[in-house]
């Protein structure tokens, strides 16, 4: 279980997070939305400590975050996958070595045959075999987004988060990845934790909703309860955006 409490964040003068609280169950698909610039990446990467709170914390599985070691950070970490905005993928580095990156830097050593096993079955995973020695140029849109997710997969993580895993794809690449995020929620149990602003795919995915507004969680329920809701301000956000 993942705890977000108080959680305040300022840039200068601009207050982004201002009082976040989010619990999120093991298991759950949960969607933040809110408009663009509301600080829904600020608040993921505070989940894993990429970013310092000014006040409030992180609690994982009850222990603060912002009070942990390195090591008990680099422990941490590790049950997470982090699907960056765009994916970013290294372009001199190919396939495999970009799936195999978090292996090669971690602490535990691998050898080449292992790693080679490893980034093959994770690249099965997201529907990408024999992909291994292309580099990112020569890929997609949506390919490399699978294989920015296979990398993320590549230390069984308990948590996936995703940036925006959609923006920019058309209609179909976003249903395949849809359908992926859906797949590894389902079948191998990670718990989903998904900022997006795009509606379709929030409908798709998520069985949890965490709405931003004015630098904090506005409103959590089901997409239905979203959906039926009567709060002028949600009204106006499911409006402008399609929902
Ligand atoms: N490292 C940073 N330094 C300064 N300002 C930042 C930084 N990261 C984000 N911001 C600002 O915080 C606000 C929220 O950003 P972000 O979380 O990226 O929004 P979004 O909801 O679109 O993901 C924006 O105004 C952005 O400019
Ligand atoms: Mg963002």
């Amino acid at each position: 279980m993942i705890e977000i409490i108080n959680l305040h964040k300022s840039f200068g003068g601009n207050n982004v997070l201002q009082g976040v609280n989010l619990t999120i169950n093991e298991g759950e698909s949960l969607a933040i939305i809110g408009r663009s610039g509301c600080g829904k990446s600020v608040l993921l990467k505070h989940i894993v400590a990429l970013l310092q709170p000014d006040s409030g914390y992180v609690k994982f599985s009850g222990k603060i975050i912002q009070e942990m070691n390195q090591q008990e950070l680099y422990e941490v970490r590790k049950r997470f996958g982090f699907l960056f905005q765009g994916a970013a993928l290294f372009d001199s580095m190919t396939v495999e070595e970009n799936v195999s990156l978090p292996l090669v830097e971690g602490n535990i050593k691998f050898s080449k045959t292992e790693i080679r096993k490893i980034v093959a079955e994770k690249l099965e995973l997201v529907g990408l075999p024999n992909t291994q020695n292309l580099k990112p140029a020569e890929l997609s849109g949506g390919m490399k987004k699978r294989v920015g997710l296979a990398r993320a997969l590549i230390t069984n993580p308990d948590y996936i988060l995703y940036d925006e895993p959609t923006t920019g794809l058309d209609p179909v690449m976003s249903d395949a990845i849809d359908d992926l995020i859906k797949d590894l929620n389902q079948k191998i149990n990670v718990t989903s934790i998904i900022v997006t602003h795009d509606m379709f795919s929030v409908k798709n995915v998520a069985d949890k909703i965490a709405m931003m507004y004015e630098g904090k969680i506005y409103f959590t329920g089901s997409p239905q309860e979203l959906l039926s809701s009567k709060d002028p301000v949600i009204e106006k956000f499911i409006q402008r955006t399609g929902f």
